[in-house]
């Protein structure tokens, strides 16, 4: 039973307020003493003309306000507030009941039920390095992508692949001077790298060398754009090695996307944008360039095609969402990149707007912050210090298997090579993914590997030991012919018993907030409280030998729920877990 939704029906019932406007207003009152839930009254003293504390009064007892409540809900008020306190024992079988059915599908809703939502995340830009700046974007978007997904929408994985401008030009061009045909079978994005950075060095030689290199460069692009065979299957060329290589790394973090179109495949789509905001009046000359102007907005002008007759980066992405539309129909199209980009999402959303697109309002941009060492160098290209993703995981996991190893050993060595590797393959990433996750998208984030790798403190491999730790109970139990019970769960009241059960129901809620405002950290706030709660719990209770059969029962239910819980709330965050570590 959600309580929470069954109180809130009753208060929109009673006050006529919308049911959604009134599971906002409904906060957790800051000390327990107080209930389960509280409800403000201040919204309603101007439509009913009195006082809140008074409207608390008449409220708490109407009729109305406790149907369905059977006695499991209690109403009280404090001041302006009213408050509901739940039977903690009747909380506790439901809380219980709820998640041992749902198993590690806990959290599951069906509210997106037929809507199609595209996320676009991750897309980096092919020939160049795949380095730790693209991981934020990678993995707020993978995560965004399962939470909605596990809300009930259809959620559509784009990668908006930056596969397309004058660059390639360069690149063609310096593949056929200087290209290394094994050293693109080997390591293709290096090789690609190495003959990008030459061209530029090159330039440097003379200004005719370099006007000879860029008109080539130029003729190649054109060649490209128009279709010529040799030039596009050179770029093609470049774009599958690279897709290869950052698929790879996708898979070893557990990523997939359904949908691969890239600059280049807006790219013919753009005549017709063009065209559409010339016809409804929009486009303006400005210095030779074309423009929309976007002065009401507050916003400078978005420039649609440049003084030489060539599109940019803006026209493709107004071409992507008039496709995204047309194809699929969005319920939401969400953008999962750096808030560097904010201004020209603005941009191009409101020139959407003044062309008369409504869905314009549907689009969303997802920004996010840096990642930075301690030391305050944030990891960016032109500083030169690319971390490349690939080779921060392995450290990561080395790291972690350092650590995974030095406890087996202190447990008399028993893990073998093998598992050591797998538990810190699925721990190193984990804890990588988790740094990136644990705290508001919009800060920047502060790197420092013995932060990140505490077995003890708010990261991935804390909450993978307890969960890893529950199982070992459930296998200990299982081996004594025990698998718990819920009949009696009601009878587990005690104060450490309730916080655990508390948090584990507030679970639900979380993951609704963290898709509504995008934020996974409110995942991820929430199992470190449900962790926290039940190490707590379980230092201080006995377990396998409780006071009696019936409490033994229940709290191995409790402990089989934490533990769906938590695999639940770290699947969501794209963070998978091992059954012993
Ligand atoms: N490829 C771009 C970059 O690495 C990000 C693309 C963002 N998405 C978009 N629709 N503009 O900066």
């Amino acid at each position: 039973m959600d309580y929470k939704d069954l109180i809130a029906t009753n208060l929109s019932e009673c006050t006529g307020l919308d049911k959604e406007q009134v599971l906002g207003l409904i906060e957790i009152p800051p000390k327990l003493e107080l209930g389960d839930y509280a409800f403000p009254c201040f919204v309603l003293a101007k439509t009913l003309h009195k006082a809140p504390p008074m409207i608390a009064n008449e409220l708490k007892d109407s009729p109305e306000l406790v149907k369905g409540f059977d006695g499991a809900v209690t109403v009280d008020t404090a001041g302006p507030y009213i408050n509901f306190r739940i039977d903690k024992g009747i909380l506790a079988k439901s809380v219980i009941s709820e998640i041992i059915e749902a198993g590690d599908q806990y959290g599951n809703k069906n509210i997106g039920e037929g809507k199609n939502v595209i996320i676009e995340f991750s897309s980096p830009n092919i020939a160049k390095p795949f380095h730790v700046g693209h991981a934020f974007t990678t993995i707020l978007g993978n995560s965004l992508s399962n939470i909605y997904s596990r809300l009930g929408y259809n959620v559509i994985r784009f990668n908006h692949l930056g596969d397309y401008g004058t660059q390639f030009g360069k690149l063609i061009t310096a593949y056929r001077l200087w290209g290394d045909e094994a050293a693109m079978q080997e390591n293709p994005i290096d090789e690609l790298t190495r003959i990008y950075v030459k061209f530029h060095d090159e330039c440097k030689v003379s200004s005719e060398r370099e006007k000879e290199l860029e008109d080539t460069a130029r003729d190649n692009f054109r060649k490209l754009e128009e279709g010529e065979p040799e030039e596009v299957a050179l770029w093609k060329r470049f774009r599958d090695l690279s897709l290869d290589v950052f698929e790879k790394t996708y898979k070893r973090m557990g990523i997939r996307f359904d949908n691969y179109n890239g600059e280049s495949f807006y790219s013919s789509r753009i005549d017709s944008v063009v065209n559409m905001l010339e016809e409804k009046g929009l486009l303006e000359e400005s210095e030779g360039a074309k423009v929309v102007k976007l002065d009401d907005e507050g916003l400078p002008p978005c420039l649609v095609v440049k003084s030489d007759g060539t599109t940019i980066y803006a026209s493709r992405d107004l071409a992507a969402i008039l496709y995204r539309h047309e194809e699929f129909n969005f319920y939401k199209n969400i953008y999962v990149v750096g808030l560097p980009q904010q201004l020209h999402f603005k941009q191009v959303f409101a020139v959407l707007k003044k062309a008369g697109y409504d869905f314009a309002d549907d689009c969303v941009h997802v920004g996010f912050g840096l990642l930075k060492f301690k030391d305050n160098t944030a990891f960016s290209t032109r500083a030169g210090n690319i971390i490349k993703l690939d080779e921060f995981l392995d450290k990561a996991t080395e790291k972690t298997a350092e650590i995974i190893r030095k406890n087996s050993e202190l447990r008399g060595g028993d893990m073998t090579d093998e598992q050591i590797a797998q538990v810190s393959e699925v721990v190193g990433l984990g804890a990588v993914t988790y740094t990136y996750l644990k705290s508001g998208r919009e800060k920047d984030i502060y790197f420092d590997w013995s932060d990140m790798l505490d077995f003890e403190g708010d990261t991935a491999p804390y909450l993978i030991y307890t969960y890893a730790r529950i199982k070992s109970i459930l296998r200990k139990a299982a081996d004594q012919g025990l698998t718990g019970s819920v009949e009696n769960a009601d009878k587990l009241t005690a104060e450490d018993e309730y916080a655990v059960i508390r948090s584990l129901a507030d679970f639900n809620d979380a993951v609704i907030k963290a898709a509504e405002s995008y934020e996974p950290f409110m995942i991820s706030r929430q199992i470190a409280l449900i962790a926290r709660n039940f190490n707590r719990f379980y230092n201080n209770s006995r377990i396998l030998n409780a006071d009696s059969d019936e409490i033994r029962d229940a709290r191995l239910k409790l402990c089989e729920a934490v533990a769906d819980c938590l695999k639940s709330g770290l699947d969501m965050l794209g963070i998978g877990v091992v059954e012993k570590m």
